[in-house]
């Protein structure tokens, strides 16, 4: 297929050959495209996130990229490894496995010194992000000392100023507050207008329907229960309900307890 940019076909992946983490897989992601991957804690988003970086590798069935099938041994040659760095950004779910160095400066402009980028483009990128992200009080600090979601921002920050084609974030909205949220939506919106293949995973139905031209939603048994255009995906309560994606709201009346789904989108439909 013309455009593709990954392919899945049937894809299983257990940890230490016991746990199972991807059942029966099968994705297509073309260029451009926002796709989003939603489901229930361990229904194994994070697992295939890490599939697509290149960080783990299928049991059994197909992952390609670009057309060429990718396993551990393509990325023994330097060529291909470094070409897949350059084209493909991962923000990881816990940003303290993105952030080692002494300052927060360093971390950011780390990956693009290793792969070579031009020092006048890394400059560039690097004061385009800390104005939107909003990170200029933060660039001398060490990293661990941050709060999560400071940690949260520089770590996208150190994968943006790569300026990847494809960028995969894994939950890149959690503990952040609700303007911050909005700043890096915005970001990855304009990122997707200039032609950037988006995948990310969430829990956050606010950012949902924004951030997907397709959605994917795992189940507990690890496999794609459902996959479509946000619209439909968000109109099916039913399905959002048996896969944890709403809580039950209780609330009193008199002496009586009700309880019933609660989805937040309800209220933020239009606005977010
Ligand atoms: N390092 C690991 N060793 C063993 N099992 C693991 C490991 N990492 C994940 N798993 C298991 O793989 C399954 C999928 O986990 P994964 O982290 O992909 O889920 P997730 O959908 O990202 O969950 P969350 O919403 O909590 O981030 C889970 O059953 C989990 O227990
Ligand atoms: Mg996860």
């Amino acid at each position: 297929m013309d455009g593709l940019i990954f392919g899945l076909k049937d894809v299983y992946f257990s940890y230490l050959g016991k746990f199972p983490a991807l059942c029966g897989i099968d994705i297509k992601i073309s260029k451009g495209q926002k796709v989003s991957v939603i489901g229930a804690n361990g229904s194994g988003k994070s697992t295939l996130l890490q599939m697509l970086d290149g960080l783990i590798f299928a049991d059994k069935g197909e992952v390609s990229f670009r057309g060429v099938e990718i396993d551990e041994k393509i990325f023994y040659d330097p060529e291909f490894s470094r070409d897949f760095r350059r084209r493909v950004g991962f923000v990881f779910q816990n940003p303290d496995t993105q952030l080692f160095c002494p300052t927060v400066k360093e971390d950011i402009i780390f990956g693009p010194l290793q792969l070579g980028l031009e020092k006048s483009e890394i400059v560039k990128r690097l004061e385009m992000l800390v104005e939107s992200l909003g990170i200029q009080g933060l660039l001398e600090r060490p990293p661990h000392q941050l709060s999560v979601g400071e940690k949260r921002k520089v770590a996208i920050a150190s994968t943006l100023i790569i300026n990847p084609d494809v960028l995969i974030l894994d939950e890149p909205t959690a503990g952040l507050d609700p303007l911050t949220t909005r700043h890096i939506i915005d970001l990855l919106i304009d990122e997707n207008t200039a032609g950037k293949t988006i995948i990310t995973s969430t829990h956050d139905l606010h950012i949902v329907r924004e951030m997907s031209d397709v959605v994917y939603v795992f189940g507990m048994d690890k496999r794609i229960v459902k996959f479509g255009r946000a619209e439909d995906i968000l109109n099916d309560t039913a399905l959002l309900a048996a896969n944890n994606l709403v809580h039950i709201h209780s609330h009193r009346h008199k002496d009586k307890m009700h309880a019933h789904p609660h989805l937040h989108i309800e209220h933020h439909n239009d606005s977010v």
